[in-house]
């Protein structure tokens, strides 16, 4: 039986932190045995919000020897940097020509970057109104169906869905099969910051609000501790305000249900010391990162073999988009003598 595609790419745009790892990562990882794999770091994503990246080689090796400290086997899955397969802006040109400026101009990250970037004086670039139509492409590209991402890409993969089946109406094809999130087989989730709201991210202000798979031991248990938290519950069963819940969301992700279930009740029974909670949350973080962040700093010393994945991923990534550019040329009737 022919195996399921999926595709899924982060941008090197600063260190990993848990988010990208429990909404994105981990499922790659687990993915890699049941589907045909193809996993990427999405530099030019990543020039639409950080033009002046010099750290970009730092940055690109750092997510491929995350992707690699996390579990992922080249033997296993594709994996490749975006910029390395030419077919990939080729085929974004031609899906530049189906996509509607209206319908890109509504895409809720998109309107928030504007927000943002119009605060702080900065012109709002071609390249990032058309961020959802290069991230279609990454994945169509490989004709894949299931796409490992967080909560936040859903407005994305609607788009891509938007123009596969354009584009199949378009040129009478059925060439593009239409790409879903995936998170093994639950919703997509959001993983929250430690802020007190909002998701944790890498562009957040501040440093504190996200646990980076690089944070030492020290500096995760730091951050939990300062984390937001109110005066206690007052009433049996109350509802937890945004800052609690997203504590108990956070322990959801990495302790165990027996750790969880005691909290919620003492929680419940008003008798939860949030000190304790956050020792608890913080050592179950530890444990979950501090063996990724070795891995990350061995393979960051290995730059000869980092050099070979992504060398070897490439030639196996082209084959697949070449395959797919030219009978997307050949539906549009790019195709002469
Ligand atoms: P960031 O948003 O932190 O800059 P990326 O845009 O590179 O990170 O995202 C890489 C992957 O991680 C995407 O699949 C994205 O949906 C996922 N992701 C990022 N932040 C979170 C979060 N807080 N919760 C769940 N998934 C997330
Ligand atoms: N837009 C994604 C993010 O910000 C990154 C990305 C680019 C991606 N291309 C993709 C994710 C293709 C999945 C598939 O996280």
């Amino acid at each position: 039986m022919t195996k399921e595609i999926a595709v899924s790419g982060s941008r090197p745009t600063g260190f990993i932190h848990l988010g990208n790892y429990l909404g994105a990562i981990r499922n790659y990882v687990k993915m890699q045995d049941n589907f045909s794999c193809y996993f990427f770091i999405a530099d030019y994503h990543s020039l639409t919000t950080h033009y002046e990246a010099q750290n970009l080689p730092q940055l690109t090796r750092e997510v491929l020897a995350t992707y690699l400290a996390c579990g992922l086997d080249p033997q296993k899955c594709v994996i490749y940097i975006q910029s390395e397969i030419p077919q990939i802006p080729e085929l974004y040109l031609l899906f530049n020509m189906l996509a509607y400026k209206g319908e890109l101009e509504k895409v809720p990250t998109f309107k928030d970057k504007v927000r943002s970037q119009e605060q702080s004086g900065r012109s709002i670039s071609a390249g990032l109104l058309t961020y959802p139509v290069l991230m279609a492409v990454d994945i169509i590209v490989h004709r894949a169906t299931k796409v490992p991402v967080g909560k936040d890409q859903e407005a994305h993969l609607e788009i891509a869905r938007n123009l596969a089946n354009r584009f199949n109406y378009q040129f009478q094809t059925t060439l593009f099969p239409e790409p879903y999130g995936y998170n093994d087989g639950s919703d997509l989730f959001k993983v929250p910051s430690l802020d007190g709201s909002g998701k944790m991210s890498k562009s957040a202000t501040n440093p504190n609000s996200a646990i980076y798979l690089m944070d030492d031991d020290t500096t995760i248990r730091k951050k939990v501790m300062k984390a937001k938290t109110d005066a206690g519950p007052t009433e049996s069963n109350q509802t937890k305000p945004e800052e609690i819940q997203n504590l108990f969301d956070l322990m959801q992700l990495v302790s165990s249900s027996e750790i969880v279930q005691h909290y919620e009740t003492q929680y419940n029974n008003c008798n939860i010391r949030y000190g304790d909670l956050k020792k608890q949350l913080a050592e179950d973080m530890v444990q979950l990162v501090a063996p990724i962040r070795n891995n990350i700093h061995d393979l960051m010393k290995n730059e000869e073999y980092l050099k070979k994945v992504v060398r070897d991923g490439a030639e196996q990534a082209r084959q697949s988009a070449d395959a797919t550019l030219q009978a997307a040329k050949k539906a549009i009737g790019i195709h002469y003598f």
